[in-house]
C-alpha cells in the first residue's frame, strides 16, 4: 500500500465501524472504486477518470476499507479557492446505514477546516432521495440548478453547506 500512515485513520472506536480503515486513495483502488462505481451511479464515471484524479493536486480522495480489505465506499473531492467541489461519494450495498458515507463527509469537514475553504458544494439528482436526505443532515441546501447536467437529461441540484470556522485550540 502506498498510503503513508499518517494518512490512515484507525476507525476502531467508533460505534458500528470496528476495523474500518480509512485513508487517500491509491492507484491500487481504482478498480475496486470503478466496481462500486459502476453499482452505485445510473451513468458511472469511467475508471479512467478515477485512475487520472489519483495523486493529482488539490485533490481530497478517500477510501474506506472494512476489515478484510473490502472496499467499503470511497470519496473524490478537488478543491481551489476556498470552494470544495465533492465529485463522488458512494458506499458498497452492505455497508449502507452504518454511518460510512458520514463518516467519509466528516473528514471532508476536518480537511475544508483545517484549510479555511469557505464552503463546499456538489451536484445530486432531484431523483436521488437517500443522498438528497443524507446531505440534508450533513446541513446542505440548495443554492441552484443546472438543467439537463445529466448526459441522460435529468437536471442536478447543486447543494451547498458554508464550512464553520474552526474550533479555538
Ligand atoms: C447516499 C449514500 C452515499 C449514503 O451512504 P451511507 O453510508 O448509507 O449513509 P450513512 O449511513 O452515513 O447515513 C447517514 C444519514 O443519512 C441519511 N440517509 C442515508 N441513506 C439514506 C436513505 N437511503 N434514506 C433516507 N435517509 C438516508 C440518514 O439520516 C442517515 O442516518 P441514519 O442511518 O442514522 O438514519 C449511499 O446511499 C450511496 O452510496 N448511494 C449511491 C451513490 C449515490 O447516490 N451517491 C451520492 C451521489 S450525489
Amino acid at each position: 500500500m502506498n498510503a503513508s500512515l499518517s494518512s490512515l485513520s484507525d476507525l476502531s472506536g467508533l460505534s458500528g465501524l470496528s476495523g474500518l480503515s480509512l485513508r487517500e486513495a491509491v492507484p491500487s483502488d481504482v478498480d475496486d472504486v470503478t466496481a462500486l462505481e459502476n453499482r452505485a451511479f445510473p451513468v458511472p464515471w469511467k475508471r479512467a477518470y478515477f485512475a487520472a484524479e489519483v495523486g493529482e493536486p488539490f485533490r481530497f480522495n478517500r477510501v474506506v476499507r472494512d476489515p478484510g480489505g473490502s472496499l467499503a465506499g470511497y470519496l473524490f473531492c478537488a478543491f481551489a479557492a476556498g470552494e470544495i467541489h465533492v465529485h463522488k461519494i458512494a458506499v458498497s450495498e452492505t455497508w449502507r446505514r452504518k454511518g460510512v458515507a458520514r463518516l467519509l463527509m466528516d473528514d471532508l469537514f476536518s480537511f475544508a477546516e483545517r484549510t479555511a475553504s469557505d464552503v463546499i458544494y456538489l451536484e445530486v439528482r432531484p431523483s436521488n432521495t437517500p443522498a438528497r436526505e443524507f446531505y440534508r443532515t450533513l446541513g446542505f441546501s440548495e443554492s441552484g440548478r443546472r438543467r439537463q447536467y445529466y448526459v441522460d437529461g435529468e437536471d442536478a441540484l447543486v447543494l451547498s453547506v458554508p464550512v464553520p470556522p474552526p474550533h479555538p485550540a
